[in-house]
This record gives C-alpha cells, structure tokens and sequence, in this order.
C-alpha cells in the first residue's frame, strides 16, 4: 500500500481497492454480452470518471472507440448547483452511435438528465447509462442508470476519480469524507 496523507481525512472506507475490482470484473461482463455487436462508443463524463473509465473499458474487451466530455455543476460544493456546463465537448460526429456513457456517480441527476438529452440531440442512436455509484436518495431528475456499481447512501464520497474540492480523486478506494473537512469551509 502506497503512503498516504489523505486517509487521515477519511471516515470510514465504503468500498476497497478490491471490491472495486471485483463489481467492475461484474460489470464488464455485463456490457460485453450486451454490447458484443453493437460497436458501443464508450463515452466518460470528466474528470470524476476518469479512473473508473480506464477500468471499465479495460474490464470489457470489446472492439469499441472511446469519447470524453467535461461537465461541471458543482463548482466547488458539496451539492450541485443544478447548471450544467460543458467544459469540453464532443470531438466526433455521434450520430447513429450506440452510446455507452461511463459516469462515477449518479447523483441529483442534474448532470446525467443534462447529457442523455445532449447525446440524443446530437444523434446518437441508443444512451446508455453506467455508473459506478448511485445515489437515489438525492435523485431530483427523472434518470435512473442502465448499470449501476454500487448503491450508496448519503454522505459525502471521495476517492476513485470522486472529488471535494478537486483533491482526493487519486485515492486508490472510495470513502466517506470527515464532515469537519469540508465543514472548515
Ligand atoms: C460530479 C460527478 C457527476 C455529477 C453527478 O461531477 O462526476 O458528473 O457530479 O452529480 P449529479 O447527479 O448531481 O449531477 P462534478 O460536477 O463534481 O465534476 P467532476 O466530474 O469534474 O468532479
């Protein structure tokens, strides 16, 4: 285990390195039985999927292409702000596509409901939802993911591409944020 000065400011660990890689072994399997013929575009919403889109693309070997777009909604708090903003957008023609959109968590719904209508508008043929965190409790958009990874309850997640304040994406496991660290703010 690599040193760490960040766990100090972890509460509990929600989901291990290893549990992670194991419900991500799941779930590629998953979209490779659904997805085998249909030459899915494999399309990460930035940053927070960043880690979980390497995983996962590499969890599902099928003969694809991979697409990013950036959005942010949360500008720096602990719950979004309900705007959604492409901070870098779509660098292909989508049109036709079978859509495979790789998201770290499902959370308001704000960014999700925002991007399924975007990727229809832009022609895709099918939007098709893989998160790897669901968050209903906050839901406030009609969405609901494809795939999910795991169920979490409501509190504030970090790690595995998820962030506070941009820090924490690089912890190796997800875990629940001390309430005083972001309370400080
Ligand atoms: C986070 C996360 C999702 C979104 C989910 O992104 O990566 O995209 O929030 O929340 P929602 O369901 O309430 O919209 P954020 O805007 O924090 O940007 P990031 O991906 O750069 O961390």
């Amino acid at each position: 285990m690599a040193k760490s000065n960040m766990d100090q400011d972890i509460l509990r660990v929600l989901y291990s390195e290893e549990q992670l890689k194991r419900r991500i072994a799941e779930m590629g399997d998953e979209l490779y039985e659904a997805f085998k013929d249909r030459n899915p575009l494999f399309l990460g919403v930035l940053k927070g999927s960043f880690i979980f889109m390497a995983d996962i693309v590499r969890a599902c070997q099928i003969k694809s292409d991979v697409e990013f777009i950036a959005v942010s909604s949360y500008q720096n708090a602990t719950s979004s702000s309900g705007v959604v903003q492409i901070t870098h957008d779509l660098q292909q023609d989508i049109t036709g596509r079978e859509v495979v959109v790789i998201e770290d968590i499902l959370d308001s719904g704000n960014t999700l409901y925002f991007l399924k209508n975007y990727f229809i508008t832009k022609g895709a043929k099918s939007v098709t939802i893989v998160t790897l965190l669901d968050k209903p409790a906050r839901r406030t958009k009609p969405i609901k993911a494809d795939y999910a990874g795991f169920e979490v309850p409501d509190e504030f997640v970090v790690g595995y591409g998820l962030d506070y304040a941009q820090k924490y994406r690089n912890m190796p496991y997800i875990g629940v944020l001390k309430p005083e660290v972001y309370s400080k703010q």
